[in-house]
């Protein structure tokens, strides 16, 4: 078994592990081939056309499972974008054409004008990211703390709405603008309850690195995916934990964010976050970005999710980020982009008080 492995490995007696386990160093450095093509910037903000979520309607295409998605995103040669899918299927903005329409499925046709969304000064109640109204004030959830515990507390009751059992469409529609047409890329997912786009990634010969408080959601996951894994202590982290997958292509870390550096999980290609920075207490907001930002390789691309609602109608998590404030976090550091406003309202929310809820999608690109 030792020597089967095509990939440089370092062997460590694991912890716990069903299986003897080898560790792999595979991709820490993330050099993939990796070709920029860059998106409009600019212009006008466009009216707000949230696209909707939910049933497929006729002449649209339903999101795919999660098999569809990975079969068709298995693998992809290093340095090539892929030519465009249909409408609606994942993928459909590829890198360098991203289309950034705010009408997600109903875009236009093909060869119409991509209408930018980017809309990053100043605002109060003025044109935002793909051009919906949105306030700069986050009212009284600046003050608002959820602990650990209380996180710890929602997973072991089960209060976990937050969790997409068939993992989140933005990242399906979006994957080729994250990929970039790179393969065999690091990416990081922070604040990684069980999120099954992990797998999804992992499926595709990327190399998934993920950071959780609750050691009940990372076993979770492994579990409901079938992955045999092992675990072992953290060295460099007190109490910290690594539950990585026996083919070492899944690292899960069990610790609080804020105990991860680059010198222990390194840097990476991508990142996906998504009930991440919206789940950050807001006091801190800027020290997330700030450890994020440190663990970003050159040239790499960050996906983001954020939510927009009437901060003052719930009280979050998720908390509302206005556009400002990612343009205040992130932009001296990188390139932002607003990719897609998406209508996500349901009961959950009417029940939470509110009578809007979207989700906005950011590229961001750390060029430096
Ligand atoms: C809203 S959930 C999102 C989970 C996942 N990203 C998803 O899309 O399903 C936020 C997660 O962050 C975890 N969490 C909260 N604070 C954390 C911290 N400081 N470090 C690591 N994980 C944390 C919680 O346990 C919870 O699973």
């Amino acid at each position: 078994m030792h020597n089967t492995l095509s990939r440089s490995t370092a062997f460590h007696p694991p912890a716990a592990c069903a299986w003897p386990v080898w560790e792999s160093s595979v991709g820490l450095t993330g050099t993939a081939d990796s070709k920029l093509v860059w998106f409009f910037w600019g212009g006008p903000p466009t009216p707000p056309v949230p696209q909707t979520r939910g049933e497929a309607r006729a002449g649209e295409v339903a999101p795919p499972s999660a098999d569809t998605f990975q079969s068709r995103h298995r693998r992809r040669p290093a340095g090539r974008a892929d030519s465009r899918p249909s409408p609606g299927a994942p993928g459909q903005s590829s890198a360098g054409t991203a289309a950034v329409t705010a009408g997600g499925r109903e875009r236009g046709p093909e060869g119409e004008s991509p209408r930018s969304c980017l809309s990053l000064g100043p605002m109060d109640r003025s044109a935002g990211a793909c051009g919906a109204l949105e306030g700069s004030s986050i009212g009284s959830q600046k003050d608002r703390v959820v602990t650990e515990e209380e996180w710890l507390q929602k997973w072991q009751t089960g209060n976990i709405g937050f969790h997409k059992e068939q993992g989140h469409p933005l990242l399906q529609q979006y994957l080729d603008v994250l990929l970039n047409g790179r393969s065999g890329l690091r990416v990081f997912f922070p604040l990684c309850g069980k999120a099954v786009e992990m797998k999804w990634l992992a499926d595709m010969g990327h190399s998934v690195v993920g950071v959780e408080v609750s050691e009940q959601a990372l076993k979770e996951f492994f579990v409901e995916h079938s992955l045999p894994y092992c675990e072992e202590p953290v060295p460099e982290i007190p109490g910290a934990k690594k539950l990585q997958s026996v083919s070492a292509n899944i690292s899960l870390y069990c610790c609080s964010i804020y105990d991860l550096s680059s010198s222990v999980v390194g840097k990476f290609d991508g990142v996906w976050d998504r009930g991440a920075l919206v789940a950050v207490n807001p006091c801190d907001r800027q020290r997330y970005v700030s450890l994020m930002i440190t663990l970003m390789q050159k040239n790499s691309s960050y996906l983001l999710v954020t939510v927009s609602y009437d901060p003052n109608k719930h009280k979050g998590p998720p908390f509302y980020v206005p556009e400002s404030e990612i343009k205040s976090l992130f932009g001296n550091h990188c390139e932002i982009k607003c990719l897609e406003k998406v209508d996500d309202f349901s009961d959950k929310h009417r029940k939470w008080g509110l009578d809007y809820f979207l989700e906005v999608l950011y590229i961001l690109k750390f060029v430096a």
